[in-house]
């Protein structure tokens, strides 16, 4: 990186907007609004030890052309193994901005005392694999972010499915009925994800985020809606949940966020009724499209998607470099 040319300092607050913009540029398909950068960048503020973010500007311009950082992914939340993130302006790369940067985090990483870094990529973003991969990190997984369209999804089965859960005692309900503003509610949300998340396949092991951290994580930000978190009850225990949200840079689209059942209320048809009415949801809404994201060896809930109709559109390749003890 040329120094009379690019300055690299601290991220600050007033770089989330121009950062929205410059991801807008790289990844043109899934933009992300300044307002879910805040969301994230508030939370890891939160997080005890929080690792740092820089950003480059172009000296000249005094315009943001790149930044990075470690962030701590609070359900396999390794501290020893953050994540680190990096995004070039496409009209600045191949300057040796993304290179510069690198070493700055892998210099704060080791300061921390990390073992490792992981990063997450596109599958159609050969130049950061590749950037990747000539710096050490191996591929561990994949997941699959697959789309459904709503005009031509089938809700049929809904009013029969319906019936046959009230017959077995399950109610079906909505966080926004339910209570948002309710610490019992939020607490009976927070046992099902602390039971039912390590079942879900993950690079590394499921680490619950403490009450106050998850509570945090899904209030936070403007796309929290709990009228599109639906969930099924039996007696006062939620038994199953399937919940979504929205993203202000692409408004037409609902995000699916978390699907599980308890284990013990698996095969009845839980995950699927409350996955139906969510879509049922968003269509009456005027969403367009439901997106999701599944790791790759995730069979049951890979199954029910495309049993739904939804369809792969892109996958997220998640890589992991572990430091050598020695060096
Ligand atoms: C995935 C999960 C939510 C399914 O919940 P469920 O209530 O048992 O699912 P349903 O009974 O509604 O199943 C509906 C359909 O999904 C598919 N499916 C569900 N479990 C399956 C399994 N173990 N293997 C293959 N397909 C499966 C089938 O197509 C099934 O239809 P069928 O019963 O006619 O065969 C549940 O296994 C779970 O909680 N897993 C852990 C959490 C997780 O991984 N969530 C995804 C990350 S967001």
């Amino acid at each position: 990186m040329d120094d009379s040319r690019y300055a690299l300092r601290d991220f600050r607050e007033s770089d989330l907007e121009p950062y929205a913009a410059l991801y807008k540029a790289i990844v043109r398909d899934q933009p992300i609004s300044a307002a879910t950068f805040r969301a994230e960048w508030e939370l890891q503020r939160g997080v005890p030890n929080p690792w740092p973010w820089f950003s480059v500007d172009e000296r000249s311009s005094h315009r943001l052309v790149a930044v990075a950082g470690l962030v701590r992914n609070l359900f396999q939340a390794d501290p020893l193994r953050p994540w680190i993130f990096g995004d070039v302006d496409p009209d600045h790369v191949h300057q040796g901005i993304g290179t510069h940067l690198y070493e700055r985090v892998l210099s704060v990483a080791g300061e921390g005392g990390a073992t490792g870094l992981r990063c997450t990529v596109r599958g159609d973003h050969s130049a950061a694999l590749a950037f990747l991969a000539h710096r050490g990190f191996v591929e561990r997984r994949r997941s699959w972010v697959s789309a459904l369209d709503l005009a031509s999804a089938d809700t049929s089965a809904l009013p029969m499915l319906t019936a046959k859960l009230s017959h077995e005692g399950i109610e079906l309900t909505t966080l926004e009925r339910e209570g948002p503003e309710r610490d019992d509610v939020f607490r009976g949300l927070y046992d099902l994800a602390l039971v039912t998340g390590g079942d879900v396949p993950r690079v590394g092991a499921f680490t619950p985020p403490t009450y106050e951290e998850y509570r945090r994580l899904q209030l936070g930000g403007p796309s929290f809606h709990p009228d599109s978190w639906m969930l099924a009850k039996e007696g006062d225990r939620y038994v199953g949940v399937s919940s979504a949200g929205t993203d202000a840079a692409d408004p037409g689209v609902l995000h699916q966020w978390y699907t599980a059942t308890r284990s013990e209320f698996r095969g009845r048809k839980v995950a699927e009724t409350l996955k139906l009415r969510l879509i049922d949801f968003a269509r009456k809404r005027g969403y367009v499209r439901i997106t999701t994201a599944n790791d790759s060896l995730n069979q049951p809930m890979w199954s029910l998607n495309q049993r739904l109709g939804f369809h792969k559109i892109s996958e997220r390749i998640h890589t992991e470099k572990v430091f050598d003890p020695v060096g």
